[in-house]
Order: C-alpha cells, then sequence, then structure tokens
C-alpha cells in the first residue's frame, strides 16, 4: 500500500502534532463563529467551526445547514478536506447540487409532485422534470437556520432550527425542523435530525454532502471501494421514480455487498446504470438489531482514509455524481467534474409517500421524528 514503516509514520505524525501545538492559539470566539457573506435579502450568514483534539474540523453554515469543510486525519496524519464546496457564500448561493447541505422536507424525489393525505391531495412543486427533488425549488438547503448558541452545547456540536410554514413548496403543516451536528472525540461527524409538526404532512430529512476521501477536487471518485451493507434496491423507472420493487442486489452492479471499486462495474450494460448515468439508487439497509447500524464503509487507498457511515433511517441513496460536469467551479477555483464526488444519503425510500409498501414517512401532530446518522473517519 505504501513505503513507510509504521514507526516512521508514528514519528512523522508525533512531529506533525508538535508542529500544530507551537503555533500561536487563535481567539476561541473568532475560531467558532465567523461571518461568512449577506444573502440577496440582506441575511447575515455566519459559518461555525467544530473541531475536536484530534484536529478535526468541520465549518457549516446558518445557511442551508452546509458542511463546507470537513476536514479528517488520514493515514499519512494530514488533514485533507474531503467534502466538496465553494470557497465563499456566492457558490452556494447559486448552487444547483446542494453540496454539503440540508435536504427537506422530503430527500429525493416524489412522483409528479403528488402526495395524498388523509384523503386531500396535495401538489408540491416539480423542480424535477415531472417530480418533486429534495424539498421543492427553495428547500431546506437554501433557507437561513437559526442557529442556538445555548443548545450547541459547549461548542461540540452546533443545533440549527428552522420553522416551514404551512403550504411552504406546497406541503401542509407547520413544521419546526432542527439539525444538530456533533463532532465526536472519535472522529466522527454526528447528525440529529428532528422535527415536529401540526398538521398531517411528510418529512425525509438528509445531507448532500459530496465526499472524496483523496481529499476535495483530487480526481474523480471511481477508485474508492465501496461497501453498502444491502441485499436488496429499489430499481427505478426512466426519471429515477422507484418501481416499488426491492429487488436483490446479487447478480448485479448494485451489489456492494463485499467491497468493490466504484468504478469497476459503474459503466456496465445495465438498464439501471443507463436510466441513471452511474449509481443514483437508494439501498435497503441491513438492520443489526441496534439503532444506529451500519450502511457502508468506503475507503481510499492513496490517502488511506476509512468514511464509514451508521444510521437509523432504512435506506441509503449512493449518487456517483453523475450530473456534475465541471460547471460547478469548487475549492481553490478547482471545477468538479463527472463522479468527482460522491453522496451517500440516509433516508427513507424515495416516492415512499406514494408506495405505501414503504415504510411510512407521515408525520402527525402529537409525534416526533427522529433520525440520527454518523460518518466515521479513520485511516488505514
Ligand atoms: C440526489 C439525486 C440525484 C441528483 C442529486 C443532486 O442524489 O438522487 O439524482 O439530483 O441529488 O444533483
Amino acid at each position: 500500500m505504501n513505503h513507510l514503516t509504521v514507526a516512521a509514520k508514528a514519528a512523522a505524525v508525533g512531529m506533525l502534532a508538535f508542529l500544530a501545538t507551537c503555533g500561536e492559539q487563535p481567539d476561541m470566539e473568532s475560531q467558532w463563529k465567523q461571518l461568512y457573506g449577506t444573502t440577496a435579502a440582506g441575511e447575515s450568514v455566519y459559518v461555525y467551526s467544530l473541531r475536536n483534539s484530534h484536529g478535526m474540523e468541520a465549518r457549516i453554515l446558518d445557511y442551508g445547514g452546509i458542511v463546507t469543510s470537513l476536514r479528517v486525519p488520514d493515514w499519512w496524519g494530514q488533514h485533507q478536506d474531503v467534502v466538496l464546496g465553494y470557497d465563499s457564500l456566492s457558490g452556494y448561493l447559486t448552487d444547483n447540487a446542494y453540496l454539503g447541505a440540508i435536504i427537506g422536507r422530503y430527500g429525493n424525489r416524489i412522483a409528479g409532485g403528488r402526495i395524498t393525505l388523509d384523503g386531500t391531495e396535495y401538489a408540491l412543486a416539480t423542480n424535477h422534470g415531472p417530480n418533486h427533488l429534495h424539498g421543492g425549488i427553495r428547500g431546506f438547503d437554501k433557507v437561513m437556520w437559526t442557529v442556538d448558541e445555548h443548545g450547541s452545547r459547549r461548542r461540540r456540536s452546533l443545533m440549527l432550527t428552522y420553522r416551514s410554514v404551512d403550504g411552504e413548496e406546497g406541503y401542509p403543516g407547520n413544521v419546526v425542523a432542527s439539525v444538530e451536528y456533533s463532532l465526536t472525540e472519535e472522529n466522527e461527524l454526528r447528525i440529529e435530525y428532528r422535527a415536529t409538526t401540526d398538521r398531517a404532512t411528510i418529512i425525509n430529512l438528509t445531507n448532500h454532502s459530496y465526499f472524496n476521501l483523496a481529499g476535495a477536487g483530487k480526481g474523480t471518485i471511481l477508485n474508492h471501494t465501496m461497501m453498502i451493507n444491502a441485499d436488496h434496491f429499489t430499481p427505478v423507472d426512466s426519471v429515477l421514480i422507484p418501481t416499488g420493487e426491492l429487488k436483490p442486489v446479487e447478480g448485479t452492479p448494485m451489489d456492494f455487498r463485499e467491497p468493490a471499486l466504484i468504478g469497476e462495474r459503474i459503466d456496465a450494460p445495465d438498464e439501471q446504470l443507463s436510466s441513471a448515468g452511474g449509481y443514483d439508487h437508494n439501498w435497503v439497509l441491513r438492520k443489526d438489531g441496534t439503532d444506529l447500524s451500519l450502511a457502508a464503509r468506503v475507503y481510499e487507498e492513496a490517502s488511506g482514509c476509512v468514511m464509514e457511515v451508521f444510521t437509523t433511517e432504512p435506506g441509503l441513496q449512493f449518487y456517483s455524481g453523475n450530473f456534475l460536469d465541471g460547471s460547478a467551479v469548487g475549492k481553490g477555483g478547482t471545477p468538479y467534474q463527472h463522479r468527482s464526488g460522491f453522496c451517500l444519503e440516509t433516508q427513507h425510500y424515495p416516492d415512499s409517500p406514494n408506495k405505501p409498501q414503504f415504510p411510512s414517512t407521515v408525520l402527525r401532530p402529537g409525534e416526533e421524528y427522529a433520525s440520527t446518522t454518523v460518518y466515521g473517519f479513520s485511516s488505514r
């Protein structure tokens, strides 16, 4: 894998840690919160930094709940920024790829933008051909969230809240959604989602970070090794709406039960891959009986970075960045080319409101929606 001995690597890590402690300690307040930019409506957007004692750092905006950077230690003891993003707010304001953002009210697609709840039909905004995608025209990725500075426990976590009004993007009910990001001493980014409503509605929150474990902007993700803990996936039609079937992955390019390179079968002659232009499907996760079960493990050999995803959700959208085409100019002026990042969106299955056989996404008054996902980092 590499030519450094373990001892040499340990010495290098020690030296880097020593150098890191030599610098002047910047003021804690300015480390935690900085002005990031201003929206067209004149709202001030702040960036918050979460850090742990291993030098891992997540930077998150109160606009869209966007994770702008996630620096994790690689095998070499260096900290790599493993998420795609932009250099400034203007990139996020015009972004249409949902880089790093919180997605809501409903992550993924709803056929025809139509749902029926308790006999009433609702027309949601349609923003992806005939369908509703990722919350509509102005979803949770494009709104200001309120930061609860007291609830943001000792600055190891960031608590964001958004009040979505009845009728927003066509959805019924006033919804209060919260997302708490925290960084643990185990090098994990933990995301806890909650929501309540005053009228029956649907909810399916997720995060849309694009990862590249070699470092953001460093080539494609085709040489990452992927394991997805799932025996079935939900096949889709030509506009990426699930057919309703749960199909075994066995014998298909969707089989990631044993680790495989993303690039190995991505262009195989396969109807599912050709409709989506690569991987852009929902896997039906195996559950191990614990609340937070392992959904996926990804490994990139050059950096040695390993990412594990744990979730309470029943599904995982693995999207291989097929719509990236170089038009989004990311950090450091790097255009994000085709398949230069992948997303692992923990979720309920797409179009669940129209598929009674899928786990329900309905939220009623008096109930609380709660969902947790953990992205954990290590190296080997
Ligand atoms: C999701 C979808 C993709 C695409 C991206 C955003 O992952 O499944 O089809 O819409 O978001 O570009």
